[in-house]
């Protein structure tokens, strides 16, 4: 069965997941960087991207062929993309402050009616998954979903994230259309949200987020949790990204990088179970670094009989297609708790998929940790056609 999925942001994420699971698809490259590959019961096959919204003037109206050759003028773009189009989105001024020329449908129209052209955008193709990847917001928290009703109601344009209004589309959506999977990839509060998590139940959506877990945060909640299991006591962590592409860009702005941070230093508490020093954030945009980020990492600890030991670790990550690759489950395993009629979020998911996950009590925990969870999820739901190498679990254990 097929999986039919909207993208919102169509920036060098939603892209490379675009052109990546092309490629998988006319089996040119294998997959990976898909941690589940071809264990789900879903197959990488069954994913089909049919539209996607963004409010660059230099994206909307083309297709994602000619977007994705701006990204990979090398690459030979597969000519499947030239039939998926992007359509103008909602801005409320999300990229204000970038060289990025701007215009969303509520220039147009109210931002009522604005919502209404997504929500008919996305019924005439039928999604099922939407997956949130525009630039980095930074959300106030939202009481209630009654007030997110009203500031759209009185078209509040300059008071109203843009991940909000989407959600609300994603609410209409699911309420006349059908159920839907919500991925919010960025450090918007959806999934950490409780108002927004209960409409999410109400009106049949499944959410999965905050803010994809992709690159070094996931790798220091494994090295934190190896000196936790040993009783090394943390004294100082520093870890800092440099990178050249527009996210960075975007970062400079330092709400946004706010937003960021908070995202990325959940782990340090919720993991130790202490406070420890810790300088935990994207720290500068150098253009020519272009996706391929620089990371640096510096963890000092207290081990037995107070000696002091120190790790360093440096490394240059490709931003774009560390969080594409895990998209590819995220999508296959969103569509499994949809057919399961699961709605509202799960924790297991968000654990190991995600760096701040819902619900609002969900913590921060490592990585390893939480694939072992999700395994367990997974063959609870008979989602799995083999157990992975790395799991504790069996197959006999669930009696398939
Ligand atoms: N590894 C990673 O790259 C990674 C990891 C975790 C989270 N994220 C999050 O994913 C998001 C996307 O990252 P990216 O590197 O693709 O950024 P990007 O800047 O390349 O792309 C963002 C895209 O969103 C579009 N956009 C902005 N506001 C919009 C709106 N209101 N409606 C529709 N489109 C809008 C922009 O025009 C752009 O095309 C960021 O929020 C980032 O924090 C990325």
């Amino acid at each position: 069965m097929v999986i039919r999925v909207g993208l919102i942001g169509q920036g060098f994420v939603a892209t490379t997941l675009a052109v990546g699971l092309e490629r998988i698809k006319r089996g040119e490259i294998p997959p990976y960087g898909v941690p589940f590959q071809d264990l789900l019961s879903y197959r990488i096959n069954d994913i089909e991207i049919v539209i996607s919204h963004d409010i660059d003037e230099e994206k909307v109206d083309k297709s994602l062929y000619e977007v994705a050759k701006k990204y990979f003028s090398t690459l030979d773009i597969p000519e499947s993309l030239s039939t998926i189009r992007v359509c103008r989105g909602i801005h409320l001024s999300s990229v204000k402050d970038l060289p990025i020329r701007a215009r969303g449908l509520e220039d147009f129209m109210s931002l009522e009616r604005a919502i209404e052209k997504i929500v008919s955008d996305w019924e005439k193709v039928h999604v099922d998954v939407i997956i949130n990847l525009i630039t980095t917001e930074h959300t106030k928290p939202l009481t209630s979903f009654k007030e997110l009703e009203t500031k759209i109601h009185n078209n509040e344009v300059n008071n109203l994230p843009a991940t909000y209004a989407y959600f609300y589309a994603a609410a209409l959506y699911a309420n006349t259309v059908k159920p839907l999977v919500f991925v919010n990839a960025i450090p918007a509060i959806v999934a950490k949200n409780t108002a927004l998590v209960s409409k999410a139940i109400e009106s049949r959506i499944l959410v999965v987020g905050d803010d994809g877990a992709s690159g070094a945060t996931p790798l220091t909640s494994d090295l934190l949790e190896h000196l936790a299991e040993r009783n090394r006591y943390v004294r100082s962590i520093v870890q800092f990204n440099i990178g050249g592409n527009m996210d960075f860009l975007s970062l400079m702005n330092p709400t946004r990088n706010i937003a960021k941070e908070t995202t990325k230093s959940s782990i340090v508490e919720d993991i130790l179970g202490y406070n420890a020093p810790h300088f935990i954030k994207p720290t500068g945009y150098v253009e020519t670094l272009g996706d391929k980020k620089f990371v640096s990492m510096h963890i000092e600890y207290i081990s037995f009989n107070e000696a002091i030991d120190e790790i360093v670790i440096n490394m240059r990550i490709n931003d774009s297609p560390a969080l594409a690759g895990l998209l590819v489950d995220v999508i296959r395993i969103g569509k499994i708790a949809l057919d399961n009629e699961e709605y509202g979020t799960i924790y297991p998911i968000n654990a190991f998929f995600m760096k701040n996950p819902g619900p609002r009590e969900g913590k921060s925990i490592s990585r390893i940790v939480a694939y072992q969870l999700l395994i367990d999820w997974l063959l609870k739901h008979r989602a799995l056609k083999k157990v992975p190498r790395y799991s504790v679990y069996t197959l006999e254990k669930f009696e398939y």
